[in-house]
Protein backbone atom coordinates (compact mmCIF):
# COMPACT_ATOMS: atom_id res chain seq x y z
CA UNK A 1 0.00 0.00 0.00
CA UNK A 2 1.00 3.60 -0.91
CA UNK A 3 0.69 6.15 1.43
CA UNK A 4 0.56 9.95 0.46
CA UNK A 5 0.41 12.78 2.06
CA UNK A 6 0.24 14.78 -0.69
CA UNK A 7 -2.16 15.53 -3.61
CA UNK A 8 0.59 15.95 -5.43
CA UNK A 9 1.99 12.93 -5.17
CA UNK A 10 -1.79 10.97 -5.10
CA UNK A 11 -2.27 12.14 -8.08
CA UNK A 12 0.77 11.17 -9.47
CA UNK A 13 0.79 7.76 -8.43
CA UNK A 14 -3.35 7.70 -9.88
CA UNK A 15 -2.19 9.18 -13.01
CA UNK A 16 0.65 6.25 -13.50
CA UNK A 17 -1.72 3.64 -12.58
CA UNK A 18 -4.06 4.43 -16.16
CA UNK A 19 -6.64 5.94 -17.03
CA UNK A 20 -8.86 2.92 -17.61
CA UNK A 21 -8.35 1.57 -13.91
CA UNK A 22 -11.71 1.87 -12.09
CA UNK A 23 -10.97 3.76 -8.33
CA UNK A 24 -13.10 2.94 -5.96
CA UNK A 25 -12.71 6.10 -2.85
CA UNK A 26 -13.36 5.26 0.78
CA UNK A 27 -13.18 8.47 3.09
CA UNK A 28 -12.78 8.26 7.05
CA UNK A 29 -11.73 10.03 9.77
CA UNK A 30 -9.67 7.03 10.89
CA UNK A 31 -9.53 5.07 14.07
CA UNK A 32 -10.68 2.31 12.03
CA UNK A 33 -12.34 -0.38 12.77
CA UNK A 34 -14.77 -3.48 11.47
CA UNK A 35 -17.25 -0.92 9.81
CA UNK A 36 -14.56 0.78 7.70
CA UNK A 37 -12.45 -2.27 6.60
CA UNK A 38 -16.11 -3.74 5.61
CA UNK A 39 -16.05 -0.66 3.08
CA UNK A 40 -12.82 -1.08 2.07
CA UNK A 41 -13.80 -5.10 1.09
CA UNK A 42 -16.71 -3.83 -0.55
CA UNK A 43 -14.42 -1.48 -2.61
CA UNK A 44 -11.95 -4.00 -3.68
CA UNK A 45 -14.84 -6.09 -4.98
CA UNK A 46 -15.96 -2.87 -7.26
CA UNK A 47 -12.77 -1.46 -8.51
CA UNK A 48 -9.21 -1.72 -10.21
CA UNK A 49 -7.70 0.90 -7.33
CA UNK A 50 -9.07 1.14 -4.13
CA UNK A 51 -8.06 4.99 -2.63
CA UNK A 52 -8.60 5.04 1.39
CA UNK A 53 -8.26 8.75 3.06
CA UNK A 54 -7.54 9.82 6.74
CA UNK A 55 -8.64 13.47 7.59
CA UNK A 56 -10.21 14.39 10.52
CA UNK A 57 -11.81 17.11 9.29
CA UNK A 58 -11.96 20.43 10.89
CA UNK A 59 -14.85 21.92 9.28
CA UNK A 60 -17.61 19.42 10.05
CA UNK A 61 -16.81 19.82 13.98
CA UNK A 62 -18.65 22.52 15.77
CA UNK A 63 -16.96 24.33 18.52
CA UNK A 64 -17.21 22.21 21.82
CA UNK A 65 -17.40 18.85 20.07
CA UNK A 66 -14.46 16.29 19.83
CA UNK A 67 -12.51 17.24 17.28
CA UNK A 68 -9.42 17.75 19.96
CA UNK A 69 -9.87 14.63 21.32
CA UNK A 70 -10.98 12.61 18.56
CA UNK A 71 -8.67 9.53 18.10
CA UNK A 72 -5.56 9.45 15.87
CA UNK A 73 -4.56 6.22 15.78
CA UNK A 74 -2.65 6.34 11.90
CA UNK A 75 0.03 3.39 12.72
CA UNK A 76 -2.74 0.48 13.21
CA UNK A 77 -5.14 2.24 10.98
CA UNK A 78 -2.72 1.68 8.24
CA UNK A 79 -2.21 -1.66 9.08
CA UNK A 80 -6.18 -2.48 8.91
CA UNK A 81 -6.01 -0.92 5.35
CA UNK A 82 -2.99 -2.61 4.10
CA UNK A 83 -4.86 -5.98 5.12
CA UNK A 84 -7.54 -5.12 3.28
CA UNK A 85 -6.26 -4.75 0.14
CA UNK A 86 -6.00 -0.80 -0.10
CA UNK A 87 -3.74 0.08 -3.08
CA UNK A 88 -3.48 4.17 -1.74
CA UNK A 89 -3.62 5.79 1.44
CA UNK A 90 -4.50 9.84 1.01
CA UNK A 91 -3.86 10.88 4.68
CA UNK A 92 -3.26 14.90 4.73
CA UNK A 93 -2.30 17.00 7.32
CA UNK A 94 -4.31 20.42 7.65
CA UNK A 95 -2.06 22.46 5.67
CA UNK A 96 -2.50 20.72 2.82
CA UNK A 97 -6.15 20.37 2.91
CA UNK A 98 -6.84 23.81 3.85
CA UNK A 99 -4.10 25.94 3.19
CA UNK A 100 -5.82 29.07 3.58
CA UNK A 101 -9.15 29.22 5.35
CA UNK A 102 -11.90 27.65 3.25
CA UNK A 103 -13.42 30.39 1.05
CA UNK A 104 -16.40 28.65 -0.74
CA UNK A 105 -18.22 25.88 0.86
CA UNK A 106 -20.69 23.11 -0.50
CA UNK A 107 -24.41 24.43 1.68
CA UNK A 108 -26.74 21.52 1.28
CA UNK A 109 -30.18 22.46 1.52
CA UNK A 110 -32.25 23.12 4.89
CA UNK A 111 -34.60 20.06 4.50
CA UNK A 112 -31.29 17.96 4.33
CA UNK A 113 -28.60 19.69 6.51
CA UNK A 114 -31.19 21.50 9.12
CA UNK A 115 -33.02 18.58 10.19
CA UNK A 116 -32.60 15.11 12.08
CA UNK A 117 -28.60 15.53 12.75
CA UNK A 118 -28.49 19.00 11.41
CA UNK A 119 -30.49 20.74 13.94
CA UNK A 120 -28.35 19.21 16.61
CA UNK A 121 -25.12 19.73 14.45
CA UNK A 122 -25.91 22.97 12.60
CA UNK A 123 -22.85 23.60 10.08
CA UNK A 124 -21.86 19.71 10.09
CA UNK A 125 -23.01 18.46 6.98
CA UNK A 126 -22.11 21.34 5.18
CA UNK A 127 -18.83 20.67 6.75
CA UNK A 128 -18.71 17.22 5.55
CA UNK A 129 -20.29 17.83 2.04
CA UNK A 130 -16.98 20.36 1.68
CA UNK A 131 -14.25 17.69 2.58
CA UNK A 132 -16.21 15.15 0.51
CA UNK A 133 -16.41 17.51 -2.69
CA UNK A 134 -12.59 18.39 -1.97
CA UNK A 135 -11.97 14.59 -1.75
CA UNK A 136 -14.34 13.92 -4.89
CA UNK A 137 -11.96 16.32 -6.97
CA UNK A 138 -8.64 15.09 -5.27
CA UNK A 139 -9.43 11.79 -6.06
CA UNK A 140 -11.63 11.82 -9.28
CA UNK A 141 -13.20 8.08 -8.45
CA UNK A 142 -15.65 6.22 -10.09
CA UNK A 143 -17.19 5.01 -7.01
CA UNK A 144 -17.40 6.54 -3.51
CA UNK A 145 -18.60 4.09 -0.55
CA UNK A 146 -20.41 5.66 2.38
CA UNK A 147 -21.62 3.46 5.38
CA UNK A 148 -25.22 3.46 6.03
CA UNK A 149 -24.27 4.09 9.59
CA UNK A 150 -24.55 7.71 8.72
CA UNK A 151 -27.92 7.62 7.18
CA UNK A 152 -28.20 11.42 6.72
CA UNK A 153 -24.50 11.31 5.51
CA UNK A 154 -25.49 9.10 2.84
CA UNK A 155 -28.49 11.24 1.74
CA UNK A 156 -26.61 14.79 1.76
CA UNK A 157 -23.70 12.83 -0.41
CA UNK A 158 -25.92 11.56 -2.68
CA UNK A 159 -27.85 14.52 -3.34
CA UNK A 160 -24.73 16.07 -3.64
CA UNK A 161 -23.49 13.73 -6.53
CA UNK A 162 -27.25 14.18 -8.62
CA UNK A 163 -27.48 17.92 -8.42
CA UNK A 164 -23.87 18.70 -9.13
CA UNK A 165 -23.54 16.16 -11.76
CA UNK A 166 -20.82 14.50 -10.18
CA UNK A 167 -19.29 11.18 -12.92
CA UNK A 168 -19.32 9.05 -9.47
CA UNK A 169 -21.52 6.37 -8.43
CA UNK A 170 -22.12 6.29 -4.71
CA UNK A 171 -22.15 3.06 -3.14
CA UNK A 172 -24.02 2.03 0.03
CA UNK A 173 -22.38 -0.09 3.31
CA UNK A 174 -24.65 -2.02 5.80
CA UNK A 175 -24.09 -1.07 8.88
CA UNK A 176 -21.12 -3.61 11.06
CA UNK A 177 -22.20 -3.90 14.73
CA UNK A 178 -20.52 -5.28 17.69
CA UNK A 179 -22.09 -8.88 18.71
CA UNK A 180 -24.74 -7.43 21.26
CA UNK A 181 -25.92 -5.15 18.16
CA UNK A 182 -23.99 -1.67 19.03
CA UNK A 183 -23.02 -0.22 16.27
CA UNK A 184 -19.31 -0.01 15.44
CA UNK A 185 -18.33 3.25 16.09
CA UNK A 186 -15.15 5.37 16.61
CA UNK A 187 -16.49 6.98 19.55
CA UNK A 188 -17.42 3.91 21.57
CA UNK A 189 -13.79 4.26 22.47
CA UNK A 190 -15.14 6.95 24.86
CA UNK A 191 -17.10 4.89 26.38
CA UNK A 192 -16.64 3.49 30.16
CA UNK A 193 -16.67 -0.67 30.92
CA UNK A 194 -20.43 0.24 32.63
CA UNK A 195 -21.63 2.69 29.32
CA UNK A 196 -20.23 -0.04 26.85
CA UNK A 197 -22.75 -2.46 28.70
CA UNK A 198 -25.47 0.01 28.96
CA UNK A 199 -24.87 0.93 25.04
CA UNK A 200 -26.60 -1.34 22.94
CA UNK A 201 -29.73 0.19 24.21
CA UNK A 202 -29.89 2.63 21.52
CA UNK A 203 -29.87 -0.55 19.21
CA UNK A 204 -32.80 -2.35 21.18
CA UNK A 205 -34.96 0.34 20.97
CA UNK A 206 -34.39 0.99 17.42
CA UNK A 207 -35.24 -2.71 16.82
CA UNK A 208 -38.48 -1.98 18.94
CA UNK A 209 -39.70 0.43 17.25
CA UNK A 210 -39.32 -0.92 14.20
CA UNK A 211 -40.75 -4.24 15.10
CA UNK A 212 -43.81 -2.16 16.25
CA UNK A 213 -44.14 -0.15 12.88
CA UNK A 214 -43.72 -3.86 11.28
CA UNK A 215 -46.71 -5.09 13.42
CA UNK A 216 -48.68 -2.53 12.21
CA UNK A 217 -48.64 0.40 14.51
CA UNK A 218 -48.37 3.82 12.17
CA UNK A 219 -48.53 6.32 15.76
CA UNK A 220 -45.57 7.62 15.06
CA UNK A 221 -45.38 10.22 17.40
CA UNK A 222 -45.95 8.21 20.29
CA UNK A 223 -43.51 5.34 19.50
CA UNK A 224 -41.36 7.87 19.05
CA UNK A 225 -42.05 9.27 22.54
CA UNK A 226 -42.04 5.95 24.48
CA UNK A 227 -38.75 5.49 23.12
CA UNK A 228 -37.32 9.02 24.48
CA UNK A 229 -38.74 8.09 27.37
CA UNK A 230 -37.03 4.81 27.85
CA UNK A 231 -33.91 5.89 26.96
CA UNK A 232 -34.06 8.84 29.59
CA UNK A 233 -35.12 6.26 32.05
CA UNK A 234 -31.74 4.56 31.61
CA UNK A 235 -29.52 7.60 32.26
CA UNK A 236 -29.60 8.35 28.40
CA UNK A 237 -30.02 12.29 27.13
CA UNK A 238 -31.40 11.52 23.87
CA UNK A 239 -31.46 13.92 21.22
CA UNK A 240 -34.00 12.24 18.97
CA UNK A 241 -35.87 9.29 17.79
CA UNK A 242 -36.90 9.73 14.41
CA UNK A 243 -39.29 7.84 12.02
CA UNK A 244 -38.72 9.22 8.67
CA UNK A 245 -39.21 8.30 4.98
CA UNK A 246 -35.83 6.59 4.47
CA UNK A 247 -35.62 8.35 0.70
CA UNK A 248 -35.88 12.01 1.47
CA UNK A 249 -35.70 11.84 5.38
CA UNK A 250 -39.21 14.01 5.42
CA UNK A 251 -41.93 13.43 7.89
CA UNK A 252 -43.37 10.19 6.59
CA UNK A 253 -47.12 10.50 4.22
CA UNK A 254 -49.91 8.42 6.30
CA UNK A 255 -49.24 5.11 4.09
CA UNK A 256 -45.37 5.17 3.55
CA UNK A 257 -44.11 2.00 3.69
CA UNK A 258 -40.36 3.32 3.00
CA UNK A 259 -39.13 3.92 6.53
CA UNK A 260 -36.17 4.15 8.47
CA UNK A 261 -35.83 5.09 12.61
CA UNK A 262 -33.00 7.39 13.45
CA UNK A 263 -31.40 8.20 16.85
CA UNK A 264 -28.90 10.48 18.33
CA UNK A 265 -28.01 9.96 22.33
CA UNK A 266 -25.96 10.65 25.03
CA UNK A 267 -24.20 8.11 27.36
CA UNK A 268 -22.51 10.22 29.94
CA UNK A 269 -20.46 12.28 27.76
CA UNK A 270 -20.37 10.17 24.67
CA UNK A 271 -22.86 11.05 21.83
CA UNK A 272 -23.52 7.78 19.76
CA UNK A 273 -26.15 7.72 16.54
CA UNK A 274 -27.46 4.88 14.87
CA UNK A 275 -30.71 3.99 12.67
CA UNK A 276 -32.77 1.14 11.52
CA UNK A 277 -34.78 0.79 8.19
CA UNK A 278 -37.81 -0.58 8.24
P1 LIG B 1 -15.98 8.18 9.69
O1 LIG B 1 -16.85 8.39 10.88
O2 LIG B 1 -14.56 7.77 9.90
O3 LIG B 1 -16.68 7.11 8.77
C1 LIG B 1 -16.12 6.76 7.54
C2 LIG B 1 -17.12 5.90 6.80
O4 LIG B 1 -17.35 4.70 7.53
C3 LIG B 1 -18.49 6.60 6.66
O5 LIG B 1 -19.02 6.35 5.36
C4 LIG B 1 -19.31 5.91 7.74
O6 LIG B 1 -20.71 5.90 7.47
C5 LIG B 1 -18.73 4.50 7.69
N1 LIG B 1 -19.01 3.76 8.95
C6 LIG B 1 -18.78 4.18 10.22
N2 LIG B 1 -19.20 3.26 11.11
C7 LIG B 1 -19.70 2.22 10.39
C8 LIG B 1 -20.28 0.95 10.71
N3 LIG B 1 -20.43 0.56 11.99
N4 LIG B 1 -20.68 0.16 9.71
C9 LIG B 1 -20.53 0.55 8.40
N5 LIG B 1 -19.98 1.72 8.03
C10 LIG B 1 -19.57 2.55 9.00
O7 LIG B 1 -18.12 9.64 8.20
C11 LIG B 1 -17.01 10.16 8.29
O8 LIG B 1 -15.92 9.54 8.80
C12 LIG B 1 -16.76 11.58 7.79
O9 LIG B 1 -17.92 12.35 7.94
C13 LIG B 1 -16.26 11.64 6.32
C14 LIG B 1 -17.30 11.06 5.34
C15 LIG B 1 -14.93 10.89 6.18
C16 LIG B 1 -16.03 13.13 5.92
O10 LIG B 1 -15.12 13.73 6.77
Amino acid sequence: MHIHETIAGLRAALKEAGPTKRVALVPTMGNLHEGHVALMTQARGLADTVVATIFVNRLQFRPGEDFDKYPRTFQSDGDKLAAAGVDHLFAPDEAEMYPQPQGYHVEPPPEHANIIEGEFRPGHFRGVATVVMKLFQIVQPDTALFGKKDFQQLLVIRNMARDFNLPIEIVAGETVRAADGLALSSRNGYLSEAERLEAPRLFRTLTKVVSNIRNGNRDFATLERQALAEMAEHGWSPDYIAVRNKIDLQLPTAHESRLVVLAAARLGSTRLIDNLEV
